[in-house]
């Protein structure tokens, strides 16, 4: 995470819609949008998730979409992940493949009650297929929502995921509360104020540090999303202290992301799980990992001008 104008700036561009329309209507944005997404369709997502497993990751799969305020659209998510997850079982990659659902997607911003429906189908489908869910963390305005949701999902499906972020000044309390339980644990992607958030990144490393902690204290399953070396460092050292195995937990970083690191991980014996987004909305998650870091937005620019 980095906290300067540009984020701000390129948080800023993620929510208007001129700038989204200048990005997807350039066929030249096609090449970076393939470093971070795997593809518009369902079958071009399996057959990523293919080359991954067979590259010893495994992987959480997520068809992009966010801040649905339309039934009809909420539905098509949900159809999505049920033809992504029939494909996956179908093809025997379910045991190595999950799925991470946005509420918002499915309709939290609509009601809470639809976003718990939607996302109930998406669990009972995934259990079908000898696999599970995991709920994305939004900004700071659906934390409690998520939770709720994530506390009724769990009544059924007690695997189901949850996220939380190291960014949050609440983060430490929820870790507690949830640390008997799978808990994937990142620094955090939105643009938050300062009454809620840390602002400087030396303290979100360090929430991030006594979250980790907790999680691998607890008797749950904790998923460390983060690229950061120290932190993957960090967590390799506490987790022996802890004494955990390496089944006992495990990295997640992002698809395009430090691909190496991924597989030296893997090769090492870590269970290490590639989050592979795919979909016709892929604006607002290209924004986020452009704002993460310069030289993304260096590769984004020379990628317009360099064909
Ligand atoms: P940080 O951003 O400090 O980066 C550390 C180093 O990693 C950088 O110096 C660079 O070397 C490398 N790096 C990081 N990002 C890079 C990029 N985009 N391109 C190239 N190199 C990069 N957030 C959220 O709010 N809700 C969520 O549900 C999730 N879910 C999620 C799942 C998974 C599997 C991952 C890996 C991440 C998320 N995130 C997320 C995003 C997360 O909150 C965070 O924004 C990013 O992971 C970047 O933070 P890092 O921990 O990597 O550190």
């Amino acid at each position: 995470m980095i906290v300067n104008p540009l984020r701000s700036l390129i948080l800023a561009a993620a929510g208007n819609e001129a700038v989204r329309r200048a990005v997807a209507s350039a066929p030249v944005s096609r090449d970076v949008v393939r470093r971070f997404v795997a593809g518009e369709t369902v079958a071009s997502a399996v057959e990523v998730t293919g080359d991954l497993v067979e590259d010893g990751l495994r992987v959480t799969l997520d068809y992009l979409g966010e801040d649905t305020t339309d039934r009809a659209r909420a539905e098509r998510t949900v159809q999505a992940y049920l033809a992504l997850l029939d494909r996956l079982h179908d093809v025997g990659l379910a045991a190595d493949a999950e799925v991470s659902v946005k509420l918002s997607a499915v309709g939290q911003a609509l009601d809470e009650r639809l976003a718990l429906d939607n996302a109930s189908r998406v669990c009972a489908a995934a259990e079908q297929c000898g696999t599970t869910v995991t709920l994305d963390m939004e900004d700071h305005t659906t934390t409690d929502s998520t939770l709720r949701v994530l506390a009724e999902l769990r009544r059924a499906w007690p695997d189901t995921g949850a996220v939380l972020q190291a960014y949050l000044r609440r983060t430490l309390d929820d870790c507690v509360a949830l640390a008997g339980t799978r808990v994937r644990l990142c620094k955090g992607a939105y643009a938050e104020p300062a009454s809620v958030a840390f602002v400087d990144p030396h303290e979100v490393d360090l929430n991030y540090v006594r979250c980790a902690n907790v999680l691998l204290g607890g008797g749950g399953y904790p998923m460390f999303a983060t690229h950061d070396p120290r932190l993957v460092e960090i967590v390799g050292e506490r987790s022996r202290w802890y004494g955990r195995s390496v089944e006992d937990f495990e990295f997640q970083m992002l698809y395009g992301v430090r691909p190496t690191e991924q597989r030296r991980l893997a090769a090492e014996g870590h269970v290490v799980r590639v989050y592979v987004p795919f979909g016709e909305q892929w604006y607002g998650y290209l924004m986020r990992r452009l704002a993460e870091r310069p030289a993304n937005v260096a590769f984004f620019l020379r990628s317009l001008v360099s064909r």
